[in-house]
């Protein structure tokens, strides 16, 4: 499992309470920036990031800015990103079962570094649910994306 990282200065607080997380647990990972609290795009690192998971380099993405949502819409322009904003437990898990989402996007000053690190947790142990109706409905958002899909 290789998990790509990224974030803005809003969100640089989670993203290293997960960054050390991952190192005390063996997970490699990269963290394409920001390296600081300067202020900064966020994105700028949505899309360093979203790329490597977008062409395969990485499993998994984490993003971090001051509410997740800005970095989440700039993830969910590259293609194959289905980037989604968690602040509790079931939705990180839903999101991995339901909607095979591929980057997990969180807010540095919606939640404190205790629970990004658990909503970390649950994104990158828990599987895509392989079943007809969630195929069916991922298919659809890969349609749109393409500009293919028909009502
Ligand atoms: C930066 O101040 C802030 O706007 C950004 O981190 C993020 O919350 C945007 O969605």
């Amino acid at each position: 499992m290789k998990i790509a990282l990224g974030s803005d200065h809003g969100g640089i607080n989670i993203k290293n309470a997960v960054i050390k997380y991952l190192e005390e647990n063996n997970i490699e990972y990269k963290d394409f920036g920001c390296y600081d609290d300067s202020s900064v795009d966020y994105p700028v690192y949505a899309y360093k990031t979203a790329k490597e998971v977008s062409d395969g380099n990485y499993d998994l993405g984490i993003l971090c800015c001051g509410t997740g949502i800005g970095i989440s819409m700039a993830a969910n322009k590259v293609k194959g990103i289905r980037a989604a904003v968690v602040s509790d437990e079931f939705s990180a898990e839903m999101t991995r079962r339901h909607n095979n989402a591929n980057i997990l996007c969180m807010g540095g000053r919606v939640i404190d570094e205790e629970q990004a690190i658990k909503l970390a947790k649950i994104f990158i142990n828990t599987p895509f649910d392989v079943e007809e109706r969630h195929l069916k409905r991922l298919k659809m958002i890969d349609e749109i994306e393409k500009g293919t899909f028909v009502l």
